[in-house]
């Protein structure tokens, strides 16, 4: 069966999914969008993304599309028709359809709303968390306002292209200060020499991410230490541990920045410790 995607109101077949040459999301970048891992066909941390895309769409002034609780069956019939079972959900929602214009539509448009879910292969992901991946660096040349999880990620794009053509698997944006604010599409992290886990505060330009806050309650739950303040490239690479964050990676360890190996090149204790952790709520929590 292949895979359906839902576009405003109607599930089609993906190969025939399509939106308006005129979402403003196509033309400007001016819509927001969620990822959420699946675990055994249910939604990971389902309502911290739920919380952030109603922050987003605030941010923006576009109403929410619908409850939370119509989405939530909306998004849940859409991975039953894809019929999959570990994977990700991918929605997005523009302002929607209106005559090219840099200011808002004078009357206002229905926001247009798209679901795409894909299967994610987890033997092969934990093959990959096993080996840990490593990570390129790149000046931070984003907006001011990457706490909103806008569509806007040509920035992000063409630096998670850097890493992929240096054989690295994420890149980490580096600030005018010279410290890490996040990667392209994860959060950054690092176990220090004392054993303290670190992390770049939210207050700083950066995504909240939802599995960073999942993560934190579960380094709590450990009685580990956390500090979050951001850190270097050379600090990292000095750390006893590096890893990443995210809903499509969940807790990935870092072996080498720039080349440089962290720690001795090998995933950690911690990270390895945490990734299993983080999946195991993740998966009891799933909804
Ligand atoms: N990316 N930082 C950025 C820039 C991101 O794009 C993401 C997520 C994160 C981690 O957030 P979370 O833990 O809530 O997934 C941090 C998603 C997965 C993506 O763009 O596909």
């Amino acid at each position: 069966m292949g895979r359906i995607a839902y576009v405003n109101g109607r599930f089609v077949p993906h190969g025939q999914a399509v939106v308006h040459i005129e979402d403003r999301g196509y033309q400007l970048a001016d819509a927001v969008y969620e990822v959420w891992a699946l675990f055994g066909g249910r939604l990971a941390d389902a309502q911290g993304h739920f919380a952030r895309l109603e922050r987003s769409l605030g941010e923006l002034r576009i109403a929410m599309p619908m409850s939370r609780a119509a989405l939530t069956l909306l998004l849940k019939e859409t991975v039953r028709r894809n019929r999959v079972v570990e994977g990700l959900i991918y929605l997005q929602v523009s302002r929607g359809v209106a005559r090219r214009d840099h200011a808002f539509p004078a009357t206002p448009v229905r926001p247009a709303v798209v679901m795409t879910v894909s299967a994610v292969d987890r033997v092969a992901s934990e093959a990959r968390a096993a080996k840990g991946v490593g990570v390129v660096t790149t000046p931070e040349n984003r907006w001011g306002r990457c706490d909103i999880k806008t569509v806007g990620l040509l920035a992000n794009a063409l630096a998670k292209q850097k890493a992929r053509e240096a054989g690295a698997a994420e890149a980490w944006f580096v600030d005018d200060l010279g410290l890490v604010t996040e990667g392209a599409s994860s959060n950054a992290w690092i176990v220090d020499g004392e054993g303290r886990l670190r992390t770049r505060d939210t207050n700083a330009n950066i995504l909240r991410g939802v599995t960073r806050t999942s993560l934190i309650e579960v380094i709590r739950r450990e009685g580990l230490d956390l500090d979050e303040r951001p850190f270097t490239p050379a600090e990292a690479t000095a750390a006893r541990e590096a890893f990443i964050t995210g809903a499509g990676t969940l807790v990935l360890p870092v072996v080498a920045v720039d080349g440089k190996p962290v720690g001795d090149g090998r995933p950690g204790p911690v990270a390895t410790k945490l990734r299993r952790l983080y999946i195991e709520q993740a998966r009891a929590t799933a909804i």
